[in-house]
């Protein structure tokens, strides 16, 4: 007698049967990228990230308007603001691009999840995550930019925000803030392992947000370490993170892994432009089969321990992809 795996593979259904992960509408999240411009309709596809765009206002409303009733459940808002300056004060401008979008998107689609990336380097003339003195981002000069940034977006009715910046302490601080003014029930999702990846790239373009000088290793974490991520997840936890990611993703399944292991929190991953990037180029060029390479990473992650994906795929998850 020897083990015959191959029984349960045999049938279509049969492997329905016994398959152990699945992906679902609701484990994704799809970001978009708003810009602040005269023109609401404005629409530039990202060069580095085709199907994925830089919208204006009316642009994004009826973007989602295409993909909400195919089961679109949440979405990531970045800004991409009119006007930077030293200290991101768009970022905090009631009236800021976030802001309006919130608003708008909300007003729209009342059952929606708008969730908002907090962090200052899309609205730093600097395009650093932080304050900038002699060259140096700053902590504790940064958290207080952090906190209002994150507490303007839930008063324009994010549903959650989402801390990019890596800062230390800024979940205290954020969920402090909320909580001082009543908005206790507003959920906190990290970014509390976020490694210094060189999968950004396209992001960088489609947020006009590359860093002007040097690069972002003093804050973002060194992607050797593992160990160091189990002390990020944590404190992020003790400060009251409510959903903790990790980000990139499928270069990182070990430390996903590692996470569902030790923290009993929910967990999310950012599979990154980059990571969304290669998929499309090889596609492109014929060498791999779009679909089939996305659906096997995104289950992938999932399998790792993930129970939230925020991807660029979502939308053609939704609109082709739902059978697997
Ligand atoms: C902002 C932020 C970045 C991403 C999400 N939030 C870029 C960065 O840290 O440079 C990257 C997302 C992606 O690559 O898809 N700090």
């Amino acid at each position: 007698m020897f083990f015959r795996g191959r029984r349960l593979r045999s049938k279509t259904y049969l492997r329905d049967m016994v398959r152990e992960t699945h992906l679902r509408a609701e484990d994704l999240i799809q970001p978009y990228f708003v810009v602040e411009t005269e023109d609401k309709n404005f629409c530039k596809e990202i060069s580095s990230m085709p199907g994925q765009y830089q919208l204006g206002i009316d642009a994004l409303l009826k973007k989602i308007g295409e993909i909400y009733p195919l089961g679109l459940k949440a979405i990531i808002l970045f800004g991409i603001p009119e006007k930077k300056d030293e200290v991101g004060s768009s970022a905090y401008n009631p009236d800021g691009v976030v802001q309006v979008a919130v608003k708008e998107v909300k007003n729209k689609f009342p059952e929606l999840i708008v969730v908002t990336d907090v962090c200052l380097c899309e609205y730093t003339s600097h395009g650093h995550c932080g304050v900038v003195r002699e060259g140096k981002v700053l902590n504790d000069q940064t958290l207080n930019l952090l906190s209002r940034t994150a507490l303007s977006h839930v008063r324009a009715g994010a549903d959650m925000v989402a801390p990019s910046d890596m800062m230390d302490g800024r979940i205290k601080m954020i969920r402090e803030s909320l909580d001082q003014y009543g908005f206790y029930n507003i959920p906190i999702m990290s970014y509390a392992v976020k490694y210094a990846s060189s999968f950004y790239g396209p992001f960088r373009e489609a947020a006009e947000s590359a860093p002007q000088f040097g690069d972002r290793k003093t804050y973002q974490m060194d992607p050797p370490n593992k160990r160091e991520a189990i002390r990020e997840a944590k404190a992020d936890i003790e400060e009251g993170a409510d959903i903790i990611m990790v980000k990139p993703a499928l270069p990182y399944l070990d430390i996903i892994t590692t996470l569902r292991q030790k923290f009993d929190h929910p967990l999310a991953a950012y599979q990154v432009s980059g990571e969304f990037a290669q998929i499309k180029a090889a596609a492109k060029m014929g060498w791999l089969d779009e679909k089939m390479v996305a659906l096997e990473s995104l289950i992938s992650i999932k399998r790792a321990g993930a129970d939230i994906i925020l991807s660029y795929f979502t939308e053609e998850f939704l609109k082709n992809w739902q059978e697997i």
